[in-house]
């Protein structure tokens, strides 16, 4: 299935850290598939910036580089390459001094368009350069401003960015990532609730008896480690990408799909969040792997820090405190060095009242699944009648819709998140973007639960590589007679 394109008027992008790992990684290569797939034109402009001294040449050489090491497989024609390079410019700028800015200006200047700036550095220099693009006639209307994760690591910290990035700023030219809201099948979630009239209905704690989020990886700290320790699984998914999935989940319906009408729902969700009781909160940090230690250490060698009570899994049980949630609990799951890399939403609907076949027949539920990844889809279980003679004898089948089977081959055209936010922010469409009230209530509930941990000194459990995670995350489940969707 072949999706229409509908071309956006030229840009100019700056990228902060252009030369980092995640411009390298994500941010470029979504650029250069979105000029494969024609949606970015010739005349829009990409302008990398960093302290490294280099011209347009070397630059382009790193961007090349980056592509065919990140994007091997962009299905593009010969010779795109090289016509997406020639977009492709490179300004030596200091975040935290003068140099280039001059230069920078005199460039992005010139021409009446949107202007972007995207901030992939560390956190610390959001504030410095939101401050300089201010101070050199950069931050008009025009000028709308990427900010990449961590927001903050509590609320007093978001809180000061936010206050810092207003001075210079409206909200409406503030684009804050959480790049699990440009994943196709969260916007499949969305489409799913508000676009069939066969789920809404059901959508509430009189016919859900509980909602399972799981975002399970199979990588480890990886090269993070310092960030990583810092920040902890808590911070670093829970506070932003798996609260995300919860309030589209639970939001009531907004009057339209627009972006504060999406926002302000998923606000009145993350603001009705009840507290979590400490014995509804499980912690872990996974183990060496037996088979190579060397390869895939455990967590406290791979982030060099003997003594780390950090979290590198948690799972978690909280409530909603509204209409349509009271006594539906959600359950909450992430970690890395998982079984296997797996994110899935699923809605377990509550039995029937009442089995008109017997007791032998058994009680059923129904679980909507909705898969981020991989294999993105959804699957509806449903009972039916085991086939054959022999009284009736209920199973449970999945109804099973995967996007790649139900698409076409490749699933519909595959777009990553980055290619899908990038687009928003040059088409000023905020929609997929945390608003900063989001941000601090999103802190709000979660600071909470770390200071509980640090002022209790709790120590997280360890638990195997390629594991399900550590016994308490199952406990948590049996208390209440439940338990995990498999991973
Ligand atoms: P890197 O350390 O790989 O890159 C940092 C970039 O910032 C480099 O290009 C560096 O170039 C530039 N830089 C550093 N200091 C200055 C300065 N004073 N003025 C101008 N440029 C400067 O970091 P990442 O790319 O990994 O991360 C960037 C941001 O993205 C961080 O906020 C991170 O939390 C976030 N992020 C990263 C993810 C990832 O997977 N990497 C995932 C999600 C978020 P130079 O040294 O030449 O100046
Ligand atoms: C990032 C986290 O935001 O999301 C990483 O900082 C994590 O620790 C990553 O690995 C997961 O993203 P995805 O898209 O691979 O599920």
């Amino acid at each position: 299935m072949v999706s229409r394109v509908i071309p956006v008027d030229p840009f100019d992008l700056v990228i902060f850290g252009g030369t980092g790992d995640l411009a390298r990684r994500k941010v470029l290569p979504a650029l250069f598939r979105r000029f494969c797939a024609g949606q970015m034109q010739q005349a829009s402009r990409i302008i990398g910036a960093a302290r490294t001294d280099m011209d347009e040449t070397a630059y382009r050489r790193v961007v090349s580089e980056a592509i065919h090491e990140f994007s091997p497989s962009t299905a593009c024609e010969d010779g795109t390459l090289e016509q997406f390079l020639q977009c492709i410019h490179y300004v030596t700028v200091d975040a935290m001094g003068e140099q280039g800015w001059a230069e920078l200006t005199e460039k992005v200047t010139s021409v009446d368009r949107v202007e972007a700036y995207y901030f992939s550095v560390a956190p610390s220099l959001f504030g410095p350069l939101a401050e300089r693009l201010q101070g050199h006639g950069l931050a008009d209307r025009r000028a709308r401003i990427v900010v990449e994760k961590p927001f903050g690591r509590d609320l007093a910290t978001a809180r000061e960015l936010n206050g810092t990035l207003a001075r210079y700023f409206d909200e409406g030219q503030i684009y804050r990532i959480d790049h699990y809201l440009g994943k196709e099948t969260v916007q499949n979630l969305m489409a799913v609730r508000f676009g069939n009239m066969l789920f809404e209905p059901l959508w509430n704690s009189q016919f859900v008896d509980h909602i399972q989020i799981t975002v399970a990886e199979t990588v480890g700290v990886g090269g993070r480690g310092e960030y990583y320790d810092r920040a902890g699984a808590m911070r670093d998914m829970v506070q932003n990408h798996l609260m995300q999935l919860l309030c589209l989940i639970a939001m009531e319906p907004p009057s339209r799909f627009d972006p504060d009408a999406v926002r302000d729902e998923k606000l009145k969700v993350i603001r009705a969040l009840e507290p979590v009781e400490p014995h509804h909160i499980a912690r872990g940090q996974y183990e060496a792997d037996p088979d190579d230690p060397e390869t895939h250490p455990d967590y406290r060698t791979a982030v060099d820090n003997p003594r780390s009570k950090t979290e590198s899994f948690v799972a978690l049980k909280t409530h909603i405190a509204n209409w349509r949630w009271a006594g539906t609990p959600f359950y909450l799951r992430t970690g890395k060095r998982m079984r296997q890399r797996s994110s899935e939403i699923s809605i377990v609907f509550k039995e029937t009242p009442h089995s008109i076949f017997g007791e032998e027949a058994g009680r059923h539920r129904n679980v909507l699944s909705i898969r981020l990844q991989p294999n993105e889809g959804i699957t509806l279980g449903v009972t039916i009648k085991e086939p054959g003679p022999g009284g009736m004898r209920l199973i449970d089948v999945p109804l099973d819709m995967t996007f790649a089977d139900a698409l076409g081959a490749d699933g519909g055209e595959s777009v990553d998140a980055y290619e899908r936010l990038i687009m928003d922010v040059i088409r000023g469409n905020q929609t997929l973007f945390m608003r900063g009230d989001e941000v601090e209530a999103a802190w709000a509930w979660t600071d909470p639960i770390i200071e509980g941990w640090q002022n209790r000194g709790e120590v997280p459990k360890p638990y195997a590589s390629l594991g399900s995670g550590p016994d308490d995350a199952n406990n948590l489940m049996r208390r209440d007679h439940r338990e995990w969707r498999k991973i």
